[in-house]
């Protein structure tokens, strides 16, 4: 009987645990049934709420087109104002970089003034110790478009001067003078500007502006170089260039009799004459006497030359190239003999006009300032040392 007992509560004891076991294995199919059925209902929120989004995105993809489309047209609006600002900047970065050609040059006029007196006599290379060369032309700026299809533009090339000088025409009298780049960029036309009246009337673009002076050329049966005051508007001097029988010095700027060009070395002559005809000369000149310090006769032709201008004592003559609205260097001549012509860099200068009606070196910046058309443009030179060639 005890033996039942045991034997019941046994089996009573299995069948119990056997029921907790189903119990237990029924909740958790319920929990993961719920589970599932809240997975389920999470998917499906998420489903619709990804539609919505997706909606809400291409209205807001259509709003943002249009909205592109009314900054576009905006920004056509104001192009022009950002292209000349971006212009303004780019050229105010190229006045920022170093000079170390100037560097040199105002050293040695602060502490060796004797020493170059004495090296002005004797061999030409000893003068300077500037000894760049251009290597490449690294940026082209289109300023502005002023005044007719001939003049010359530049700066006080002597010295970092903001004023902009204006030349227009190859037979005028007056020189308009900007206080600055941005206004020279910002004035319709010239009226910005403020007007300087010359005694006499220049010819040709062959003139600079060094030092506070004006030098220009005057023809009547010589050739004059006039230097003129620009703070006390006076002429300082003038003096007949000592050459007879000249001829216009490029071939492709009639007007231009005789060029006058700055470098790091002072103020130089480039014309040419019927003894030597076929090719250009070459004159240093002292620019408080006018003087005459040496000449050159070159080995480049003046035929199909519109230009010229010369940096650290090398002449670089700019011709017309046989493919359209192209010119290049194609011509050098170095005072000191250590750049050749086979060496000479390949530049080339787009063009819009038949010819460059002037190029002038500043070597306080290492730009070209270039006349084509009415249009001034800027040339960014890179310089690399003649001796490493
Ligand atoms: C520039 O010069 C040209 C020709 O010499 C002349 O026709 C034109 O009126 C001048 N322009 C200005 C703005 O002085
Ligand atoms: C102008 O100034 C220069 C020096 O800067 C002087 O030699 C000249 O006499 C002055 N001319 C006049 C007319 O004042």
């Amino acid at each position: 009987m005890r033996g039942l007992v045991v034997l019941v509560t046994l089996a009573c004891f299995a069948t119990a645990q056997h029921q907790a076991l189903i119990d237990y294995l029924e909740r958790r199919l319920l929990a993961i049934e719920d589970r599932i059925s809240l997975w389920h209902e999470q998917t499906t929120r998420y489903a619709s709420e990804l539609r919505e989004l997706k909606q809400q995105m291409v209205s807001q993809l259509e709003n943002l087109d249009k909205e592109k489309e009314i900054l576009r047209t905006n920004l056509d609006g104001v192009g022009t104002r950002v292209d000349r600002v971006e212009r303004e900047l780019d050229y105010l970065e190229t006045q920022n970089g170093a000079q170390p050609c100037v560097d040199v040059d105002d050293k040695l006029i602060e502490q060796q003034v004797t020493l170059v007196q004495e090296k002005q006599k004797a061999k030409y290379s000893k003068l300077s110790d500037c000894s760049d060369m251009i290597s490449s032309v690294k940026a082209m700026k289109i300023l502005k478009r002023v005044g007719g299809p001939k003049g010359m533009w530049t700066k006080d090339t002597s010295r970092v001067s903001a004023k902009v000088y204006i030349f227009n025409g190859t037979d005028e009298d007056t020189i308009h003078e900007f206080a600055t780049v941005q206004d020279f960029t910002r004035s319709l036309g010239m009226s910005l500007s403020k007007t300087l009246r010359l005694p006499s009337s220049w010819r040709g673009t062959g003139h600079v502006v060094y030092n506070n002076h004006a030098y220009y050329i005057n023809q009547a049966d010589d050739i004059m170089v006039v230097k003129y005051d620009m703070k006390n508007s006076s002429v300082t001097d003038s003096a007949v260039f000592p050459v007879q029988d000249h001829v216009p010095v490029y071939g492709l700027t009639p007007e231009t009799l005789m060029d006058l060009a700055v470098d790091e070395e002072g103020l130089w002559a480039i014309y040419a004459t019927r003894q030597n005809e076929r090719h250009i000369s070459l004159a240093k000149m002292d620019a408080n006497s006018l003087d005459i310090e040496q000449m050159w006769d070159t080995n480049c032709p003046r035929e199909n030359a519109e230009a010229a201008f010369v940096i650290c004592g090398t002449l670089y003559v700019v011709y017309n190239t046989k493919q359209p609205g192209r010119s290049r260097v194609q011509c050098v001549y170095d005072v000191n003999g250590m750049v050749t012509n086979e060496e000479a860099p390949l530049i080339y200068f787009p063009k819009r006009y038949g010819a460059h009606s002037s190029l002038k070196y500043n070597p306080q910046e290492q730009l070209l300032y270039a006349w084509d058309d009415g249009y001034q443009i800027l040339y960014k030179l890179v310089m690399k040392k003649k001796l490493e060639i």
